[in-house]
Order: C-alpha cells, then structure tokens, then sequence
C-alpha cells in the first residue's frame, strides 16, 4: 500500500469512526434506557452519589435529553444525558448532567446538552432556569452564561445553585428533531 493509499485509507477509517453526534429528546426506548445505564454509570459508579440507583420522582415528569454517537451516519449509542422539568409555573430546572467518560472535553457534548436544556425550557414558556452544579463544573457553566446564586448541599456534595442567562439561549420549539454536532477530529480529516 503507498503511502498514498495509507494516508486515503486512514482518513476513510477516521471519517467512519469519528462520527458525528445528535443532541435532541429521546424519543425511543434504546434512548431512554442508555440514558438510563449513563447516569448509573456516572452517578452511581463513577461518582458514588448514590448507593443503588439514581432514580427519583423528578423522572416521572422530567423530559431527558440526549447525545447520541453515530456509526457510519446511524445512531449508535447514548454518550451524554441531561433531564429537564418544570417544577412550577415558567421555572425549570436541569438535573443528571452526564457524558461517557470517553466523551469528555472533545466535542463540547456536556456545553450541547445545557443548549438544548435550557433552549427547551425557553421555548416552552421558561423564564427560570435553575440547576445545581458541582464545584468542578462551575466554571463551565460561568462560561455558558450561568451565575452563581448559593451554595447549597445536594446528597452530602457540595454544589452552587446557578441561574442561566435565557439571553443566551434562545428559544427552541422542537427538541426532538435537535441537531447534528461535528466530532472536531473529524473536521480535521
Ligand atoms: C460535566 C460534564 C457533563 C461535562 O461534559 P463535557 O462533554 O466534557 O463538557 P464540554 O466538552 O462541553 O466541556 C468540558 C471542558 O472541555 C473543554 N473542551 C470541550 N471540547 C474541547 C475541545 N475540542 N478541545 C479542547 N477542550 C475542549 C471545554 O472547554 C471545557 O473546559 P473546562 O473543563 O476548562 O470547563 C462531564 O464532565 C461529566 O459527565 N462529568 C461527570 C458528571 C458530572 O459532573 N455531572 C455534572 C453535575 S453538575
């Protein structure tokens, strides 16, 4: 193989595994049930916030949002996850914020899932956004336009309650057809 087939046949193989993702509602049941083993993985496992399981009433009503890995253009696999709900007239709150740990800090999944969050909300009548953020991760939500409210103990972890700037977000009617977001390694091919 010259170095000229190589070079063609590693971008081929590069434009193949480095796919884009889709940032929408999950609407089938692979969806809702990777979203599912995510935050188990995450908030069970990973973190231990939890003992057994992360469940609670807030997914009874709450809509999960979802990034979706593809493979040769078809979804593939749920790699980030985030719920929303209106927890009283035109408030909202965002909650089990997750991407696969092989996902993390390359395509701005976790920054995708907080756009289509809070843009959700917005175009559903929000005019209060709220989420209780992780220390580490306050910073990024600074940068997305989120302030800092209090400080506040969720399940024995420290966190800020943050508020989004709506201004920054603005409204979206359907969730569920989302958008596509380009993988950067496959920008460069
Ligand atoms: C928090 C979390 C959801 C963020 O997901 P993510 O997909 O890594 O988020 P993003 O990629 O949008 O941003 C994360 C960082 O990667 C950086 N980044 C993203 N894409 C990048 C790229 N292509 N090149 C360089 N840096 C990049 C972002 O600038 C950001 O930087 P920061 O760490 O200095 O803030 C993820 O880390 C996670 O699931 N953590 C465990 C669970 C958790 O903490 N949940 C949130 C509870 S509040």
């Amino acid at each position: 193989m010259s170095f000229l087939d190589t070079h063609t046949f590693l971008s081929s193989a590069q434009i193949f595994l480095s796919p884009d993702y889709l940032i929408r509602a999950a609407a089938h049941p692979w969806e809702l049930e990777g979203a599912r083993e995510l935050r188990h993985q995450v908030f069970v496992e990973e973190q231990g916030i939890f003992d057994r399981h992360d469940r609670d009433g807030v997914d009874d009503v709450a809509m999960p949002l979802v990034a979706i890995s593809t493979f040769a253009a078809e979804a593939d696999q749920v790699v980030g996850t985030v719920r929303i709900h209106e927890y009283s007239p035109r408030s909202w709150r965002g909650s089990r914020l997750a991407v696969a740990p092989s996902h993390r800090r390359q395509s701005r999944l976790g920054s995708e899932l907080i756009q289509l969050a809070v843009c959700t909300a917005h175009g559903r009548g929000c005019d209060r956004f709220l989420a209780h953020i992780q220390m580490q991760n306050v910073a990024l939500f600074e940068r997305l336009h989120w302030r800092v409210l209090r400080e506040v103990e969720i399940h024995g972890v420290p966190h800020m309650e943050m508020q989004a700037d709506l201004a920054a977000y603005p409204p979206i009617p359907d969730p569920f057809a989302g958008w596509k977001t380009l993988a950067p390694r496959q920008a460069a091919v």
